[in-house]
């Protein structure tokens, strides 16, 4: 077993493939148990504490149902609640959940936060969304895509709309497993470069491809999976209306799912918007692998809680 009891996970990048490649096969293995209707309890006892200062569905549903099949439980904790509401530090924050809990997840808006979260918390941090990054969404992703395809080396996977946290954690873990990953934005939404020229350097090392494009005919030309997320994230309400303006045209339609591959799946984090980045027929069609997607949230981070709290 490789040593991952303790770790953090923030980001993909700061994984290495081998150790993601762990987090894949026991998720797998995790579902197949549950699936014949076996629960062990590998975190018997744990206490995970769920902070979210943003909304949330399945990721809430998936750590609090997730830590309590491994036999632990989860406290939701809303930010409104706390003390860092009223300007208590996010150091003293994290020295204190650590006298109680054996993990935290946090989901919240500037990534520095959940860095200096870990930076004083002496339990594992998991970064359950930031403004940069998603990461355990993408987890479930890449577990959805082998399952479908049974492998993620040189599968294509195109995303097409806005360069944001879940384009950005899409090319980190595209880029480790050597995947092709193809991300078409609009000029003024194109994803963070710095985070493009890591990915790049990754995907070079792991026998895949980044690249960031426009047109998204062009990104999803010959695709397996076709990967869309919404034009308005959390936190951005109030640039809705630019934003429609400027995604005009990054819909995914039935036609430009024609250009993929015949078998290509269609994915989407969701929550889902039908009719701006996504057309009914799509997500609501043959190809969609969205609710698949979804439940492997629950399976992906029991694995990555396992690893890292047990
Ligand atoms: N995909 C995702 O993270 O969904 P929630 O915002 O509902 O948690
Ligand atoms: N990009 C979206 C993802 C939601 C799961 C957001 O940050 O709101």
């Amino acid at each position: 077993v490789m040593a991952l009891k303790g770790r953090d996970f923030i980001s993909l990048h700061d994984w290495s493939r081998d150790e993601l490649e762990e987090v894949l096969s026991l998720a797998q293995w995790q579902k197949a148990r549950l699936k014949e209707g076996i629960q062990d309890e590998p975190l018997k006892g744990k206490q995970l504490g769920m902070y979210f200062a943003k909304p949330s569905t399945r990721t809430r549903l998936s750590f609090e149902v997730g830590i309590q099949q491994l036999g632990g439980r989860g406290l939701f904790l809303s930010a409104e609640d706390l003390q860092l509401s009223r300007g208590e530090s996010i150091a003293d924050t994290a020295r204190v959940m650590s006298r109680f809990l054996d993990g935290i997840m946090i989901r919240t808006f500037a990534h520095q936060d959940v860095v200096e979260l870990a930076r004083w918390a002496t339990v594992p941090v998991i970064n359950g969304l930031t403004d940069e990054e998603h990461p355990c969404q993408v987890m479930a992703d890449l577990l959805t895509i082998q399952e479908r395809f049974g492998t993620l080396e040189g599968i294509k996977l195109a995303y097409v709309g806005d360069g944001n946290n879940m384009a950005h954690s899409l090319m980190d873990g595209g880029a480790k497993f050597g995947m092709h990953v193809t991300v078409a934005s609009p000029e003024g939404y194109k994803p963070d470069p710095g985070r493009v020229a890591r990915a790049q350097e990754t995907a070079e090392r792991h026998g895949g491809l980044v690249e960031v494009l426009t047109d998204p005919a062009e990104a999803v030309r010959g695709a397996h999976v076709v990967y869309t997320d919404v034009w308005v994230s959390m936190g951005q309400e109030h640039e809705a209306e630019q934003r429609r303006a400027a995604f005009r045209g990054y819909q995914v339609t039935e036609s430009l799912m024609r250009l993929a591959a015949p078998d290509a799946i269609f994915m989407h984090c969701l929550p889902a918007h039908r009719g701006e980045e996504v057309a009914a027929e799509v997500i609501d069609g043959p190809q969609s692998a969205v609710f698949d997607e979804a439940e492997n949230r629950l399976h992906a981070q029991k694995a990555i809680m396992t690893l890292i709290m047990g």
